[in-house]
């Protein structure tokens, strides 16, 4: 997520707003911006890069001059990272400056408006065209423009304002995106998160949807969208700077569990628009993918797990071959690969060495490549033909949580699409995916509601030695999710199986009190896994099924049972993957393990 900070008072704003942007770093960004009023114009200064750039570039702040400022540290969506795509954004005249948290749903459709006013864009955000329109409604009340502009706009967004005319004030919204409004003596802030101001002050307002406050120096007022004046109430903050930064979790991988919700949501949200799938700038076309021989997924570690799922649900949707290969293996093996079959490569970092060479593989090859990327700019997005963005945010933990979920829902989305393109499913069938799809940020909030009873599984078992995690289709999927994601945290040594094959041999590990966790989400495979189930118990297996609500009869076997809702076989890896990932949270806590950086790991793992 991009960072906010925002300073109004008797101080110079410029190493405020600085200082305050370094202490959002580490939620990743890059590129940064200040934009500073001093009494008349206002000063912008941004660049790409780390904060030192801009930090050098201005002197620390020292070059300019004035009291009222914004800052902005950008994590890319629209618009590679640049100087000219960074934040503060300026309208057309340099009457307003605007910095921007969130994605703008309808930017598209509001830039053509603006460009036939006569607008001129300087960059590729959305996040420009709230600058534009906010001079566009202006007729000297900053307060009206405002209210007209979020009338137009949709999507997500904390935003901070800064107007020329009125250089003793700052301007903030919120929508969906957090904003915090600091409260100190002759002086205020705004910030997108706590840590950016916890020097300064511990005395905050927290602003909710669609509230607007007018900050000067010794006042803020709140405002509804109707101007009618809110009342607040002030929040005393008592937490360090590193419980702050984790948003007041103990992790950030916990912190990224509990934003899967959200993060799945941006991601979704903007390419559904009418009842229809919009896909950004696909150009794979009907002829393309009737053309395709096969499709070839490659990628490492849990985006390989990705690609499992994925080979089940385009598969079944489009029934299009696909293959599914860890990158390291697929860049060795002379892979039948030609321009008649189109790689998806898969990446939350978009810099894992083995996926990148992987990729310059498949198109040596003649491969069409398609990438499912986290970072706008990476290196895999740069060299695909088509990029779909995952909008999780920056993902500060080692084990990928949100970006994984979101990595399924462009999967999802994809494989919806394609099979339209195809005429492959009917318009029944594609509004009935859609609602799911939609529905699963509800879902995933619902069994985070009953995280406690995974935290009471856990600490049962958290000793355990050895953890099976066994499954069928896709719930074989999940076990390899499920399983690496404990061993990569709490150091358990486990193994994931494909239910049916446990008779071929990894049966006979199975003991006394051995952990076997049994995904059995599958409607039509229900009764096999059952089967399953009793083998391993009969061998004295200690069974956590994991099953949908409908399927009650899982605690006649398993020895404990979660359950997750019901939607479409197809997405339940989406839900499925919730409890395995707080499972695995929960024993690594208690067994006092360093979660967010295990050992021997990295985030992103740039070498071979
Ligand atoms: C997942 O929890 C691990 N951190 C690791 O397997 C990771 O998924 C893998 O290294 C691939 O990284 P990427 O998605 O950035 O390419």
């Amino acid at each position: 997520m991009c960072g906010i900070v925002g300073y109004i008072g008797e101080d110079q704003a410029a190493p405020i707003l600085l200082n305050g942007l370094e202490k959002l770093e580490y939620r990743g960004y890059d590129s940064a911006g200040v934009a500073v009023c001093d009494g008349g114009s206002i000063q912008v200064e941004k660049c790409k890069g780390r904060l030192k750039v801009l930090a050098d570039l201005i002197d620390q702040g020292e070059k300019i001059p004035g009291t009222v400022g914004i800052g902005h540290t950008r994590w890319a969506t629209h618009g590679k990272p640049s100087d000219l795509n960074s934040h503060p954004h300026v309208s057309g005249q340099g009457k307003f400056a605007v910095v921007h948290n969130g994605i703008i749903e309808n930017h598209l459709m509001l830039k053509e408006f603006l460009l036939k006013q006569g607008k001129q864009f300087l960059s590729e955000t959305d996040t420009e065209v709230v600058a534009h329109l906010l001079e566009y409604y202006y007729q000297g009340d900053v307060l009206d423009a405002i209210i007209q502009v979020l009338h137009q706009v949709e999507g997500s967004y904390a935003l901070g304002i800064l107007c020329e005319d009125i250089p003793d004030q700052i301007f903030a919204v919120r929508k969906q995106s957090p904003l915090i409004i600091g409260l100190g003596q002759h002086e205020n802030f705004i910030a997108s998160d706590i840590p950016a101001i916890l020097s300064k002050t511990r005395e905050i307002y927290r602003l909710e949807n669609n509230e607007i406050a007018q900050i000067k120096k010794d006042q803020v007022m709140i405002y509804d969208l109707e101007k009618n004046i809110v009342q607040k109430e002030r929040c005393h903050i008592d937490w360090d700077i590193s419980a702050a930064e984790k948003g007041g979790y103990e992790h950030f991988m916990f912190k990224e569990i509990m934003e899967q919700p959200k993060a799945i949501a941006d991601t979704i949200q903007p390419r559904i628009q009418e009842g229809r799938i919009v896909l950004d700038d696909m150009t794979l076309t009907k002829e393309d993918l009737e053309q395709f021989r096969k499709i070839s997924i490659v990628a490492c570690g849990s985006a390989y797990h990705v690609g499992v799922v994925a080979k089940y649900v385009i598969e079944k949707l489009t029934r299009i071959p696909v293959d599914i290969d860890v990158a390291s293996e697929f860049r060795y093996r002379n892979p039948i690969i030609d321009e008649k079959v189109l790689v998806i490569v898969i990446s939350q970092s978009g810099e894992t060495a083995d996926t990148l060479a992987a990729l310059h593989e498949a198109k040596r090859l003649g491969a069409r490549v398609l990438s499912i990327v986290n970072v706008v700019g990476s290196a895999i997005a740069n060299e695909s033909d088509d990029v779909l963005y995952t909008w999780a945010g920056p993902e500060i933990s080692v084990a990928t949580t949100k970006a994984y979920s979101t990595q399924l829902t462009v999967v999802y989305l994809l494989a919806v699409y394609m099979a339209d393109l195809m005429g492959l499913i009917s318009r029944q069938e594609y509004q009935g995916y859609l609602d799911d799809l939609c529905h699963l940020p509800g879902q995933i909030e619902m069994i985070l509601k009953k995280k406690d009873q995974l935290q009471t599984l856990a600490s049962r078992y958290f000793n355990a030695k050895d953890i099976f995690f066994i499954g069928r289709n896709i719930d074989y999927a999940m076990s390899l999710e499920g399983s690496l994601k404990l061993k990569e945290i709490s150091y358990i040594h486990s193994e994931a199986y494909a239910a049916g094959e446990l008779k071929h041999g990894t049966i006979s590990l199975i003991e006394d009190g051995t952990l076997v966790v049994a995904l059995a989400t599958q409607d039509t495979l229900f009764e096999k896994m059952m089967s399953n189930v009793q083998e391993v118990t009969a061998r004295g297996a200690v069974v956590l099924g994991l099953t949908t609500e409908d399927h009650p009869e899982m605690e006649k076997s398993a020895t404990h049972t979660f359950y997750i809702p019901k939607t479409n076989d197809l997405m339940l890896a989406s839900l499925a993957v919730i409890p395995l990932q707080l499972f695995a949270y929960y024993v690594a806590s208690m067994k006092g393990c360093d979660i967010d950086k295990p050992r021997n790991l990295a985030k992103s793992v740039t070498v071979e």
